[in-house]
């Protein structure tokens, strides 16, 4: 019996062990997932990150807008049906055609319109209705211009940490008051070119400040609005409270991909969370397809968000006409009533497992839409890229990726057959480009911990220190004009004004007494003469 116990304890002390050294020797917490985003794209990142905390013990429920991006995740997953981005809005933003200064305030007022639709939605009031405070030890709120989401975390009086899909945009820097350089550091819209030239800084300069100046405040302000409406002030706190709740941000971005830039404590990278370190097996038909492919294989796919109707016949054709020229097997992500064509060289699915394909060592090429996910992948796998990049910062990825050296872009309004098969034939058939992104992958995976174990360890940080507000940048305290030193500059001038007029005043005393002087010895003088 006594033997039994022994065996016990020390089978619990070896498992605590195994848990102390893998940073989990925190009680399984209750975590709440918040992940409404308009983007199934981004889901893919935010259920990554509950995947992680699910696998590492703790007890995750997901609340999001649309399927579940992992079939076989073990977390509770509630499926919202939110409103995604419509149609007619992304088909817009594809046709580029307003103009950037009127095209980024709409932007925002779409995305946080249908945010605070998601917050009317019937499932999420009943969750709402049923679980409160002391429901859940932790919230993560998937970040896509919701700040006034944060209110959840006052609603169930937990610590909240953001994730967001990529590098961070300014909105986000803004909720941990990461510093912006916009001397040194491009933002996410500029070409990430270090250092930048003159010109380079000129540009980014006047994107950081139409950024901060005009996009944050925005943000902020209808945040503003929608928060009033939905966290009313006789229940809950003032916005700009629960804004300096956040403990951590979570950036699917790593270094290696530069920008390099200063970071406070509280802003992780993750980048790559959505990668699996070993892939699954692919399906069946598809590994056949890839194994037997000896001289190669092309992936082709624009995205989750693009369909058919999106784009238009004429740009389809032509990339058809070029994909089912080559002397490749090309599979190709899209829907099947909207097919361009038919070739025996390409097949078609509706689904297809992106990471896994990538993975694969037969796959040469990989024609994107250069979305960032689809981009890190390509980079995680060492294969080269020929981009069609199509709005928001794909172009933008798409340069970058050029730049590098990893691959080629062609841009979408002007494409022809000549200009996509003369990129496609080049990074096919010049090998440098396999091997720069190759060099790039094995970079990007040399880190202490894997993106997984990074998100476990700094979740658990959080939880054992109670929300970890010691990580915080005191700047979240403080308002934009101590942020500028304008209340101290406005103090040391009125102490130069105070002295200098302090001198002028004893100048003119010391002055007017010496005339005075002068004029009264005068006048003695005048007087004893007449005397
Ligand atoms: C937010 O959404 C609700 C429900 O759809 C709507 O009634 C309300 O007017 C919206 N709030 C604002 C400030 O537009
Ligand atoms: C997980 O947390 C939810 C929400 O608090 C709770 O309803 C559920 O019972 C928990 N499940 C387990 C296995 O602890
Ligand atoms: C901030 O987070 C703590 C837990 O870390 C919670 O108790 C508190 O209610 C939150 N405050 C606001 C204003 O959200
Ligand atoms: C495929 O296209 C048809 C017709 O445009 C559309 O009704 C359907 O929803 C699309 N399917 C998917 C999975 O996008």
């Amino acid at each position: 019996m006594s033997q039994r116990f022994t065996v016990a304890v020390f089978i619990v002390y070896l498992l605590a062990g195994l848990g102390a050294r893998s940073g989990t020797s925190v009680h399984a917490a209750r975590i709440l997932g918040f992940f409404p985003s308009p983007s199934p794209s981004h889901l893919r990142i935010h259920c990554a990150v509950a995947d992680a905390l699910t696998q590492a013990g703790h007890n995750v429920t997901v609340l999001s807008s649309t399927k579940n991006p992992y079939k076989f995740a073990k977390y509770e997953y509630i499926q919202l049906d939110l409103p995604l981005f419509p149609k007619d809005f992304l088909q817009r933003l594809v046709k580029r055609e307003q103009p950037l200064i009127t095209r980024y305030p709409h932007f925002i007022d779409e995305v946080t319109s249908l945010a605070n639709q998601s917050l009317a939605n019937p499932r999420l009031r009943h969750f709402l209705a049923t679980h409160g405070v002391g429901s859940f030890d932790l919230l993560i709120l998937g970040y896509f211009m919701n700040d006034f989401h944060l209110g959840l975390s006052a609603h169930f009086q937990v610590p909240v940490v953001v994730s967001f899909m990529v590098q961070p945009i300014f909105a986000v820097h803004n909720l941990v008051k990461n510093p912006i350089e916009s001397a040194y550091v491009p933002t996410l819209f500029s070409e990430r070119k270090q250092p930048l030239s003159f010109w380079g800084r000129v540009h980014n300069f006047v994107v950081a400040t139409f950024e901060t100046n005009f996009i944050t405040l925005k943000v902020e302000r209808e945040s503003q609005k929608y928060y009033d409406y939905n966290f009313p002030p006789d229940r809950y706190p003032p916005l700009e409270e629960v804004r300096k709740n956040v403990s951590l941000v979570f950036t699917n971005h790593h270094f290696s991909q530069g920008p390099i830039r200063p970071n406070v404590p509280n802003l992780i990278e993750i980048g790559g969370i959505q990668i699996k370190e070993k892939p699954d097996p692919l399906p069946a038909d598809i590994a056949k397809i890839l194994d037997e492919a000896k001289e190669g294989a092309i992936y082709f796919s624009l995205g989750t968000n693009i369909h058919g109707s999106h784009l238009t016949d004429e740009k389809l054709k032509i990339m058809f006409n070029v994909v089912s020229k080559l002397p490749y097997k090309v599979l190709w992500k899209w829907n099947d009533s909207e097919r361009p064509g038919q070739a025996d060289n390409i097949i078609y699915r509706e689904w297809l497992p992106q990471d896994d394909i990538l993975a694969h060592p037969n796959i040469k090429l990989f024609l994107t839409h250069g979305g960032m996910g689809s981009v890190v992948e390509s980079q995680y796998h060492g294969v080269p890229m020929v981009g069609i990049p199509l709005f928001g910062d794909q172009p933008s990825n798409m340069a970058n990726v050029e730049r590098s050296g990893y691959g080629l872009s062609v841009d979408y309004i002007t494409l022809t057959e000549e200009s996509l098969s003369t990129a496609v034939q080049e990074v096919l058939n010049n090998p440098k480009y396999r091997k720069t992104v190759q060099d790039f992958s094995r970079l990007y995976r040399d880190r202490p911990m894997t993106p997984r174990e990074t998100v476990v360890y700094w979740v658990n940080y959080v939880l054992r220190h109670n929300g970890a507000k010691h990580m915080q940048s005191p700047a979240v305290h403080m308002n934009r004009w101590q942020l500028m030193s304008l209340d101290v500059i406005g103090f040391l001038l009125a102490i130069v004004v105070a002295v200098v007029a302090v001198l002028v005043k004893i100048c003119r005393l010391l002055c007017c007494r010496g005339k005075k002087e002068k004029l009264a010895d005068v006048k003695v003088k005048k007087s004893k003469k007449n005397k």
